[in-house]
């Protein structure tokens, strides 16, 4: 399981509530944050996450705090972001007793919302297969780095593909499967993002907040998010605020009609309940669009292939499932 949007809304992972489960208390949910999430990849994470739980100071703190913005990648980004290390849970006792009210700042304006470009690895190959040139609107854009995918490179396994802005970074990923092997990047001659809280890679305080958001021991990830922040800088792109069902037909509806017209997301649906997930569905079966949904096992609950894999699944129109993709962009396994 991964940190960002791995699993339903409300059910573990990050729905918008990574390491809140309902029902579980806070205590517990850190543990299981611990055991499930970092255990194997963060190593600071985890023990921090399993001090916390046993720590009465912190856990009166967070229970000052309304439920959804009690999650340990809040609490840890927002220690970091103020602290500019990772601490310690004596360091994080001491950030909550003498910055406190700082400390609920952050943590009440700041949301999870980690921003992955190598996931654009995995979506290339459909976005590839698809008539030229597209149009692309993403839902849950964050900071948009996942709409530069023609801008970024790509190795797979040694065959290079190139993109559109040679500094942009090269993303590796491995292939499972035939994969049908993009020939190229797509063109994009129009493409707009949607999120309830945009992040603007001009700027340094939110760049900052989505390193803080990297885990401990993910440094290749830092360096990456660098270099998309970079290529973002020189390419910028528009992120509008909304909402991904409330606010899609407006975008849909100003995107050429010359093209064909993605409406993708990676890691956003689980951010949302079920019924807002099968409403997104109905309405997008309404507007002509090509729908690409990244998203981890059991999101779109219809299929009946969400299985128990631990990877996201590329799924493309609500129904044909093409590839099951490692959540950070490094495998794709084509169906
Ligand atoms: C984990 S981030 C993923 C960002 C990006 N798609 C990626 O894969 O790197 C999830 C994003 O979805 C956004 N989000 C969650 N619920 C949303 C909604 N109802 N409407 C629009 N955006 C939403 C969050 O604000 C956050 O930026």
């Amino acid at each position: 399981m991964v940190g960002e949007a791995a699993s339903p809304a409300g059910g573990g992972g990050s729905g918008g509530m990574s390491g809140l489960e309902p029902g579980v208390g806070t205590a517990e949910n850190y543990r299981r944050f611990a055991r499930r999430e970092a255990a194997g990849r963060s190593p600071a994470y985890e023990s921090l996450a399993l001090a916390v739980a046993d720590d009465e100071a912190i856990l009166g703190f967070l229970a000052g705090l309304p439920a959804e913005k009690r999650q340990p990648n809040l609490l840890f980004a927002a220690a970091r972001y103020l602290l500019d290390a990772v601490p310690d849970v004596t360091g994080l006792r001491h950030l909550v007793a003498d910055r406190h009210d700082r400390l609920v700042k952050v943590m009440l304006e700041r949301r999870t919302q980690t921003n992955e470009p190598a996931r654009c690895a995995t979506i290339l190959p459909a976005l590839w297969r698809l008539p030229q040139p597209l149009a692309l609107i993403e839902v849950g854009a964050s900071a948009g780095f996942t709409l530069l995918v023609d801008r970024y490179s790509y190795d797979y396994d040694g065959n290079m593909v190139t993109g559109a802005d040679p500094q942009a970074p090269i993303l590796s990923c491995h292939l499972e499967g035939r994969v049908p092997l993009p020939g190229g990047v797509p063109e994009v001659i129009w493409r707009q993002g949607i999120d309830l809280n945009p992040l603007d890679p001009a700027s340094d305080d939110d760049v900052r907040w989505l390193e803080r958001l990297i885990w401990p021991g993910e440094e290749g990830r830092v360096e990456r998010l660098r270099e998309a922040v970079a290529a973002a800088r020189r390419y910028p792109i528009t992120v509008r605020r909304g909402d991904l069902l409330d606010d899609l037909a407006a975008v849909v509806s100003e995107a050429p009609r010359d093209a064909t017209v993605v409406v993708f997301h990676t890691a956003v649906l689980a951010y949302v309940d079920a019924d807002k997930r099968a409403a997104f569905a109905d309405a997008l079966g309404g507007m002509g669009v090509t729908w690409l949904s990244n998203e981890a096992s059991g999101v779109l609950g219809w299929l009946p292939t969400a299985t128990d894999s631990d990877g996201f699944v590329l799924v493309q129109d609500g129904r044909t499932v093409l590839a099951e993709t490692d959540p950070h962009g490094r495998w794709l396994r084509w169906r």
